[in-house]
């Protein structure tokens, strides 16, 4: 359908976001009210803080979107909503002024999966991009490779097994006091120190399935720093933020290129939150070309959570055929 409106909301964790993007691949507004600092004062997000901060904010979140937009309700054509996997009492705020929505301007609803909107992220920036393709999606909630064959058709190649990427980026920046979201903290000490000061594991790195561990890492880290305060040895921040970013950075280009190589794979995707590490973007783009892959990352604004990914995905779903009912739910998770 041409000239089609897909009005997206996405709540899945900290951030209220809505966007209008017509035809599936242009953005007509993108805006998202974060609830960063309302989750600093804790060290990382309090779900039931989430719910109600969507809450109150989501119907102005929408009006924004609206306006920046130039459309009106009359111009809306679809509605799509996240509805997991996710914190629930955060996607239930989403799903259920979603679902109102479409019922009230008598318009298809449809349910996205918030990892296929990650990938689909990479369509809105490249709207020449066609599957199939390998998508590695690092966030704070998620870490997997994905194979998408063609549009609907997604293969989880591997996943985390325990931490999230992005969660290990937090955790060890709790641990060495640093700030709140970790990533950006630990990649601005990581320029200053040496990746190879300490000799942090890589998990998994020689066995023949793609699946990722963080949480030995994690120890290790935290053993490596605790052993230094038993000992009275002084701690490099830089060194160990470069040591560690090093760490999980190998084990991601490592574990996507011989995924894409195994699978014949020729272009390979970045997306979610983790994406805007500097180390990371540089050594898997260098890593593509070295072995002839095309190499595809959206804006910082695309790669983490916000609405127009879920529009961009909901636009697909639609054109495939799928419609959510009135029964959608919010779920915590569910499979891709
Ligand atoms: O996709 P995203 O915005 O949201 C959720 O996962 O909900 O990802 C946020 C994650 C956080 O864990 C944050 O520490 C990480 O992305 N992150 C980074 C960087 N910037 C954000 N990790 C590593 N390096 C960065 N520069």
């Amino acid at each position: 359908p041409k000239g089609w409106i897909t009005l997206g909301i996405e709540t899945s964790c900290d951030e209220t976001a809505v966007s209008l993007v017509q035809d599936g691949r242009k953005v007509l507004s993108n805006m998202i009210a974060s609830q960063i600092p309302e989750h600093r004062k804790f060290g990382g997000v309090v779900p039931e803080v989430a719910s109600r901060y969507h809450l109150e904010c989501i119907h102005q979140v929408v009006e924004e979107a609206l306006t920046k937009s130039g459309k009106t309700l009359k111009d809306i054509h679809q509605i799509a909503v996240t509805y997991g996997p996710g914190l629930v009492g955060a996607l239930l705020v989403g799903v259920a002024y979603g679902k109102a929505m479409a019922y009230a301007l008598e318009v298809p609803l449809n349910g996205v999966h918030h990892i296929e909107g990650h990938l689909q992220a990479n369509f809105i920036q490249y709207p020449e991009l066609e599957p199939p393709l390998l998508a590695l999606i690092v966030s704070g909630g998620h870490t997997h490779l994905i194979k998408m064959e063609t549009y609907g058709h997604y293969e989880i190649l591997g996943k985390t097994r325990d931490d999230a990427a992005g969660e290990a980026f937090d955790k060890i920046s709790r641990a060495l006091g640093l700030g709140y979201p970790g990533g950006p903290f630990i990649d601005e000490q990581a320029q200053k120190g040496n990746p190879e000061a300490i000799l942090f594991p890589r998990a998994l790195m020689e066995e023949d399935h793609y699946d990722f561990s963080f949480s030995g890492l994690k120890s290790a880290v935290l053993n490596y720093l605790n052993s230094c305060r038993m000992k009275n040895i002084e701690v490099s921040i830089p060194d160990v933020a470069a040591s560690f970013q090093k760490a999980v950075v190998d084990v991601l280009v490592k574990k996507t290129m011989a995924c894409a190589k195994d699978q014949g794979l020729s272009q390979i995707l970045l997306s979610g939150g983790v994406a805007a590490n500097s180390l990371l973007r540089n050594s898997l783009q260098e890593a593509c070309k070295l072995q002839g892959k095309t190499f595809y990352v959206p804006e910082m604004s695309l790669c983490t959570d916000n609405a127009a990914m879920i529009a961009c995905a909901g636009y697909h779903d639609y054109c495939l055929g799928y419609r959510s009912g009135w029964d959608l739910n919010a779920k915590a998770s569910i499979p891709i």
